[in-house]
């Protein structure tokens, strides 16, 4: 088991990756107050065991899987069920699942009573390298990404690869979106990829990568948790990602690829990413996207997908939008463009994929 501590500026947590940290971590979590747990009904009905062995007679609310439910109707259902259960303000809440159980048990336990403790325990890939660690949580509204959440540092993340072995391969590759961002940032995640192309679903290859994915996030989030510089590199891909997400029925890690190869085109177009580097950054961008492929999502009309960048969390009212954009090795730039600069260079990005 191999362990990191993320020191935030407002707690820190505790975070345990390994095949043992369940058995290694969960007795000593579970005993001594009222816990709550939260996961969906894929890993419910996945992984009884795992809740029988763990989690014997305790409120267990199970959230229908996917991007959809992650709502603030939801988030008022879990509320309700945590005042009826009765939960204290030493109660203890433990998310079981992807990153929309991760996000939304993390914005219930930010709100009831004012925050209660959290336990993330991520079972996706993409959950694994990302969203369960840095305390970002949130839920969708007016078909907007995110729009409303919170920064609450869960007290510790338990990562176990070994939930990785019932992942389908289309969620692999959902994770690898967030992988490929990380390599954007970092030269050794960069090169690792880049020379593996050929492996870049095998688990065993993944699960190396887990660690150095999350060492490198507890580092920005440490030196940037509330996201006023630094952790603004953490998005790469993600303002036009965000925009095409769910109007393209696509999903978040999936969204992120296509982000980072839009983006990636319009900063080499630009000047502002160096080419040769940006080359290979597109070559490491179309393994990732060629894996379980879908039909190409129809750009054509991405001038109104464009639109949705507007409420990114980056923007700052200039009307200009803004992106996090590789530019060289282990360098980064946020990069604006005027609205309408922006959204004639994304259609002219999106004409040849
Ligand atoms: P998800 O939670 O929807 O999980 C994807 C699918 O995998 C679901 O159908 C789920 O039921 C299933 N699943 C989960 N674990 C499984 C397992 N072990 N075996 C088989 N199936 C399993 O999606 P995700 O890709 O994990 O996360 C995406 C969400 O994370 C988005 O809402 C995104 O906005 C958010 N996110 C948040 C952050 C952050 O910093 N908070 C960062 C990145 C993404
Ligand atoms: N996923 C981006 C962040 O946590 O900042």
């Amino acid at each position: 088991m191999r362990q990191i501590v993320l020191k935030a500026p407002s707690a820190a947590a505790n975070i345990y990756i390994g095949s043992d940290v369940l058995a290694a971590r969960l007795p000593r979590l579970t005993s001594g107050q009222t816990n709550f747990v939260l996961t969906d009904s894929n890993v419910f009905a996945l992984y009884p065991d795992f809740f029988k062995i763990y989690f014997d007679g305790v409120e267990i609310f199970v959230l229908q899987a996917g991007e959809e439910y992650k709502t603030f109707s939801s988030l008022q259902a879990i509320l309700e069920r945590m005042a009826t259960a009765g939960l204290l303000r030493t109660s203890r809440l433990f998310a079981v699942g992807g990153g929309v159980i991760g996000d939304i048990g993390g914005l219930a336990a930010a709100l009831y009573m004012r925050g209660i403790s959290c336990v993330q325990i991520p079972t996706t890939l993409l959950s694994q390298v990302d969203s369960s660690v840095g305390g970002k949580t949130a839920v969708d509204l007016c078909g907007v990404k995110n729009i409303v959440g919170a920064f609450y540092q869960p007290c510790e993340v338990l990562i176990d690869p070994t939930f990785l072995k019932t992942l389908p391969v289309r969620e692999v590759k959902c994770g690898i979106g967030e992988i490929v961002k990380y390599a954007a940032l970092s030269a050794t995640i960069f090169k690792r990829l880049y020379e593996n192309l050929n492996v870049l679903t095998d688990l065993d290859f993944l699960t190396d990568l887990i660690y150095d994915c999350v060492a490198h996030k507890a580092r920005v989030v440490e030196i940037d948790e509330k996201e006023t510089g630094e952790r603004k590199s953490l998005n790469v891909g993600h303002t036009t990602g965000h925009a095409v997400e769910l109007s393209h029925n696509l999903s978040h890690g999936e969204s992120v690829l296509y982000g980072m190869l839009l983006e990636t085109k319009m900063a080499i177009a630009a000047g502002v990413c160096e080419k040769a580097y940006g080359e290979k950054l597109l070559k490491i961008i179309r393994g990732a996207l060629a894996l379980a492929p879908l039909s190409e999502p129809d750009f054509s009309g991405i001038d109104k997908d464009a639109e949705k960048a507007k409420s990114d969390k980056k923007n700052v009212g200039d009307g200009a939008i803004k992106m996090a954009v590789a530019k060289a090795e282990n360098e980064w730039t946020l990069y604006s463009l005027p609205f309408d600069k922006y959204k004639a260079a994304l259609m002219k990005a999106a004409q040849d994929m």
